[in-house]
This record gives structure tokens, C-alpha cells and sequence, in this order.
């Protein structure tokens, strides 16, 4: 067996954070096989179009300027507003109407800047984000923020959350969460787990409550001990990769130091296991009939739920043997 490279799913995915583009300002990104362009106008409304300028090739995110609301290309000096249309060409008196950048949905959601991806642009976006409320409530403290790029599709990180069974072995949790519920509702997931904590006042029943947007966006309840939400973000690099993003938030405790100690504490601990995570995706294969116990998790309906955001089917598994160089 060896390594299927996934085929790019569709949904929102976060390219950004907000600090990243301030008002007038333009980034370069790579995501979903493509080179891409974001840029906030001088509003600071951010929008993000394909790299490559139709007039003669060069990327707008390297050196592109914003210019009065719309992106100016830095070989010609052509505009492109943020509908992506060629709004002028400083050297004729006429604009070229073909001249055309394909742009993305763009949401600022959660404090996240999200595009809508699909392989179709003629695609809208088929399902919402929520807003969450805590996300700016004064009760919860500032986002404590990770990220990371792993040699992996989405959809084997994605795995992980229903797979209980690896907690123990890499991670080292005596304490395994059981999953009392895993729904899915189109491209919505919830799943319910119960996990015990020993305290110095005996153990305590907490729950991790995970709600799934499509493949790109989730959040975590951590309740129990201290009310903690992580708002997880996987965005497709390309076929073989990911950046994985957390946001993490907690409810503030009496005080600023307690607060922040047990948000380092959680932010530590998911970081921690994310790292111990990697090694095992980044070397796995992906073996489309395997082998289960009974008391595994959902395995196999995560990945009928997963099958829905492509557009291709998955490719057949390569043996060693076909695939080594
Ligand atoms: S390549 Fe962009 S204006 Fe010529
Ligand atoms: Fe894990």
C-alpha cells in the first residue's frame, strides 16, 4: 500500500488572520494547488483573487500595490478591482473586459478570514459558518493562536478526532474520551465525548464537544474544569499538505493570571499532541478496507462524510513497488 494524495476539497477555509493584511496592504498565499493573492482595500475589506495577472503573467501578490479600492499589478501598473475586473490601464484609454481575476467569497468570521474554494468558480458557497459568540464575549480571554504545515491530507488529521483509540498510545492519556454521539447532517458533524479528569477533589466528568463545518473548520467545547473553546482551521495547501491553525479561547477566571495560566496550560497540551500527531501522518498510508475493533471509532462513516467534499474520486491506492523511485 502506499500514500494517496487526496484530491482537493471544497468549503471555507481560513487563509489568514486579520493582522496579517491591515488596511492597504497585500499577501502572497498558496493554497488549494494555487497561487492566490489577498489584499485589504484602504476600508480595509479584504479579498482574495488568483495571483497570476491576465495581461501578461506576473504575480500581484509580489510587489502589487493597492491603489484607490482596487489591486495594481506591479509590471504594467494594470487595476483590478475586487470583483476582479480590469478597472483601468494606465497606458490606454480603454480597459480590457476579458482581462478577468478569478475571485473567492471572502468571509471574516470568528475573527478568521475565510474563502469559499471550490474547483467550480461558478460553485457559491453551499453551507454558512457560524459566528460564535464567545469569540469576542468580554468573558473569554484573547485568542491564544498556533499553526502549523504538515506533509498530510486533511481528511487523515481530520481522522484523528475519531479515533480514541490513539490517545493512549501516542499521547499518553491514561484517560481515554468515549464518544457518546457522532452525527452527521451534510457537511455538519457533531460529536459528543466524555472524558474523566482525576483533580485533587476526585474525579470530575468533563466533556469535549466537537462541531464540524465542512472540511475546513471546526470547534471544540471543553467543559468541566474551565470553559475552553479551540476553533481549529485545516486549509488544503495542495494535494499532499496542510496548514492547521488554533484558536484558542478560555472563560476568564477571577483573575488575569489565572486565566492565562490555564490557557497556556490547554494551548500547551493540544500543541503537545498535535506535534505527537505529525510524525504518524506524515509517514502513514491511507488504507481505503481497514482492518477494526469493535470498539474502534466511527471510522468508517467520518470518511463517508468526508467522501462528500470532493469532486473526483479518490485515486487507487499505489503499491511500494509502483510507487518507490
Ligand atoms: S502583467 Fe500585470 S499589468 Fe502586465
Ligand atoms: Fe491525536
Amino acid at each position: 500500500m502506499g500514500r494517496v494524495r487526496f484530491p482537493i476539497p471544497f468549503g471555507w477555509f481560513q487563509v489568514a488572520e486579520p493582522d496579517e493584511v491591515p488596511p492597504g496592504t497585500v499577501l502572497p498565499l498558496r493554497y488549494f494547488g494555487r497561487d492566490l493573492v489577498c489584499w485589504a482595500d484602504e476600508q480595509g475589506e479584504v479579498h482574495v483573487q488568483d495571483a497570476f495577472c491576465p495581461h501578461l503573467g506576473a504575480h500581484l501578490g509580489v510587489g502589487g500595490v493597492v491603489d484607490r479600492g482596487a489591486l495594481r499589478c506591479p509590471f504594467h501598473g494594470w487595476r483590478f478591482d475586487a470583483s476582479g475586473a480590469c478597472c483601468e490601464i494606465p497606458y490606454s484609454d480603454r480597459v480590457n473586459r476579458k482581462a478577468r481575476l478569478r475571485t473567492y467569497p471572502v468571509i471574516l468570521r470568528n475573527g478568521l478570514i475565510m474563502v469559499w474554494y471550490h474547483p467550480d468558480p461558478a460553485v457559491a458557497p453551499a453551507w454558512d459558518i457560524p459566528e460564535l459568540p464567545e469569540v469576542t464575549s468580554p468573558e473569554f480571554s484573547d485568542y491564544h493562536t498556533s499553526s502549523y504545515v504538515v506533509q498530510a491530507p486533511w481528511q487523515e488529521l481530520g481522522e484523528n478526532a475519531v479515533d480514541p483509540a490513539h490517545f493512549r498510545y501516542v499521547h499518553g492519556t491514561d484517560e481515554v474520551a468515549t464518544i457518546r454521539r457522532y452525527e452527521t447532517d451534510g457537511p455538519r458533524f457533531v460529536m459528543i465525548s466524555e472524558q474523566s479528569y482525576v483533580t485533587p477533589r476526585g474525579v470530575v466528568i468533563g466533556h469535549i464537544d466537537s462541531y464540524g463545518f465542512g472540511p475546513g473548520f471546526n470547534y471544540v467545547w471543553f467543559t468541566g474544569i474551565v470553559d475552553a473553546l479551540l476553533v481549529a482551521t485545516t486549509t488544503p495547501i495542495d494535494e499532499g499538505s496542510v496548514q492547521v491553525r488554533f484558536h484558542f479561547t478560555v472563560r476568564k477566571l477571577g483573575d488575569d493570571r489565572s486565566t492565562s495560566t490555564v490557557a497556556e496550560a490547554f494551548v500547551a497540551e493540544i500543541n503537545k499532541q498535535l506535534r505527537e500527531d505529525i510524525p504518524i501522518w506524515e509517514h502513514k498510508v491511507h488504507l481505503p478496507t481497514p482492518a477494526l475493533a469493535d470498539t474502534d471509532g466511527p471510522i468508517m462513516q467520518y470518511r463517508r462524510w468526508c467522501a462528500q467534499f470532493y469532486t473526483e474520486p479518490l485515486p487507487e491506492v499505489s503499491s511500494p513497488a509502483t510507487s518507490a523511485t
